[in-house]
């Protein structure tokens, strides 16, 4: 969907649907004037409808406005405060809409009274529109037409008071949603199509594009480089795994440097601890932690914070063949530490430990990981929610902050140290799996051995890289949980 600034008045629009967001108890002034424009018969429905902007509903005219044939959609937005998440899924109705009465082309006009107010609400608006019309149809031989509609226009009623700030929201919003797209095409990706060697070759050609630095490391370089426990769950398949680091350099002075770690499981069936076979269903996604970092860096160049920013992925399946990681096998990390590796599902934290201490090696002022890394952690939170885990309280404060306007959420779980007993291991320094409880803690203090010293985020995407029933904003599948997010924290440096 093509999306653009306007400057044009609420009554000039040349758009087959407009769209005007409409709070219980506000101003409500574009609603006003829409009201004016279907000479008060919108006011009428209103009220013989019982519509006072009610969130979840909505209002509908269509009728001839000067000779042309107008659809008005109006949202209702409930009552108080909305926030990023909800403004969109408000918002994003109107793309269900559109794309059911076909209508081609839509404006949306915000309307609000406060200057930093009005330029959020733009840039919601235009990542709604953009997130809202997304679909995955490269496998449909029959695909649905026309579709969602193909032009959004992003207007603010009346006037808007920092008309640049504005421009400036809308492509920001547009660069920050190309982000999330690119992360949920790749988490769609069936996995038959996405191995290890085309998410290099995906994260190679946007970084042509984008202007990022690229290195690929492959097999024997990985081994070279001692990467052995992400060896160790790459042995087992018929693909060969491959170590993508990408860099942006800002333009300018640089304020800070950060390394964004992705689990890039292509397949995870498990290994030799196969997984049983309702619980693979969904395992092409565990590659959505490589799928944020790849959006997050495809988004820096349009975006331009001050950072330094580096993206690491190690991709690989977790596959069984006859050379597959048995339980029990200890292997030397790069770190030097050795594991035990009792369950071959746990394969996520081996391939990030090496990862981490790649990345430490990089000297950043952090590091943040991305990973579909326990389904302990959506038994813990929900399907909605990512647990975030981190010793720095300093550097979480600054992230939840960043997700708080990204309105992603998360949630700060404890690196309980008591648990650190259930890793040991009889045979070598620790072992890959904890007990039941508290696996997704577990998790995370196996990570958290390997950074020594840099502050360090872990962000357990189980739950929230892929959604079981869709929402305006976001269809079912991959959602590019994470992005949003990571992009709000760099534009604070
Ligand atoms: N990729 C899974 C975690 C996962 C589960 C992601 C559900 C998305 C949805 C991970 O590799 C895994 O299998 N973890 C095990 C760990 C266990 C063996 C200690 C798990 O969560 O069961
Ligand atoms: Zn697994
Ligand atoms: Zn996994």
């Amino acid at each position: 969907m093509k999306i653009n600034w306007t400057k044009e008045k609420i009554d000039q629009t040349k758009s087959d649907l407009l769209v005007v967001p409409f709070g219980l108890g506000g101003e409500n002034s574009a609603y006003k004037a829409v009201v004016k424009l279907t000479g008060k018969k919108l006011g009428e429905l209103a009220e013989a409808e019982g519509f006072n902007g009610q969130e979840d509903r909505t209002l509908i005219w269509q009728g001839r406005v000067k000779k042309r044939l107008l659809w008005i959609l109006v949202i209702g937005m409930g009552k108080g405060y909305v926030g990023p998440s909800a403004w969109r899924n408000a918002i994003a109705r109107a793309i269900g809409f559109a794309t059911r009465h076909r209508l081609k082309s839509l404006a949306v006009f915000v309307d609000s009274a406060d200057a930093e107010r009005q330029v959020n609400e733009v840039r919601w608006t235009t990542e709604a529109l953009i997130l809202g019309a997304y679909r995955f149809q490269k496998y449909k031989s029959r695909v649905a037409k026309p579709g969602t509609p193909k032009q959004g226009e992003v207007g603010v009623f009346k006037q808007a008071i920092d008309e640049a700030a504005c421009r400036k929201a809308v492509r920001q919003a547009k660069a920050a949603a190309a982000g999330v797209v690119m992360a949920r095409d790749l988490v769609n990706e069936p996995a038959n199509v996405l191995s290890p060697d085309e998410l290099t070759k995906r994260a190679l050609a946007m970084a042509e594009k984008k202007g990022l630095e690229c290195t690929i490391s492959n097999k024997e370089e990985i081994a070279g480089l001692g990467m052995n426990l992400f060896l160790a769950v790459a042995q087992g398949s018929a693909r060969d795994p491959y170590l993508i680091h990408l860099v942006y350099r800002p333009k300018g002075k640089v304020t800070r440097k950060v390394v964004f770690v992705g689990k890039g499981i292509t397949f995870d069936s498990g290994g030799l601890c196969i997984k049983p076979g309702k619980s693979m269903y969904d395992m092409k996604t565990d590659m959505a932690g490589a799928g944020a970092v790849l959006g997050i860096m495809s988004s820096l160049r349009a975006l331009g914070p001050r950072v330094e920013v580096h993206g690491i992925i190690p991709a690989t399946d977790n596959a069984i063949n006859g050379n597959a990681t048995r339980p029990g096998d200890v292997v030397k990390s790069l770190a030097g530490i050795t594991v035990e590796i009792l369950n071959t599902d746990a394969e996520g934290r081996l391939i990030l430990a090496d990862a981490l201490t790649y990345a430490e090696k990089l000297k950043p002022d952090a590091i943040i990981d991305h990973a579909t890394l326990t389904g302990a952690c959506v038994v813990a939170l929900g399907a909605q929610t990512a647990g975030l885990f981190s010793p720095s309280n300093e550097e979480a404060k600054h992230y939840l902050n960043g997700a708080k306007q990204a309105g992603e959420l998360f949630w700060r779980l404890p690196l309980t140290k008591e648990l650190n007993r259930d890793l040991r291991s009889d045979v070598a320094d620790v072992k890959n799996i904890g007990n039941r409880s508290g696996g997704a803690i577990t998790a995370a203090l196996f990570l958290r051995r390997f950074v020594k010293k840099t502050p360090w985020i872990h962000l357990d995407i189980a739950g929230p890289a892929r959604a079981d029933r869709a929402t305006p904003a976001c269809p079912k599948g991959g959602t590019g949980f994470g992005v949003l997010s990571a992009l709000e924290y760099l534009s604070t440096f």
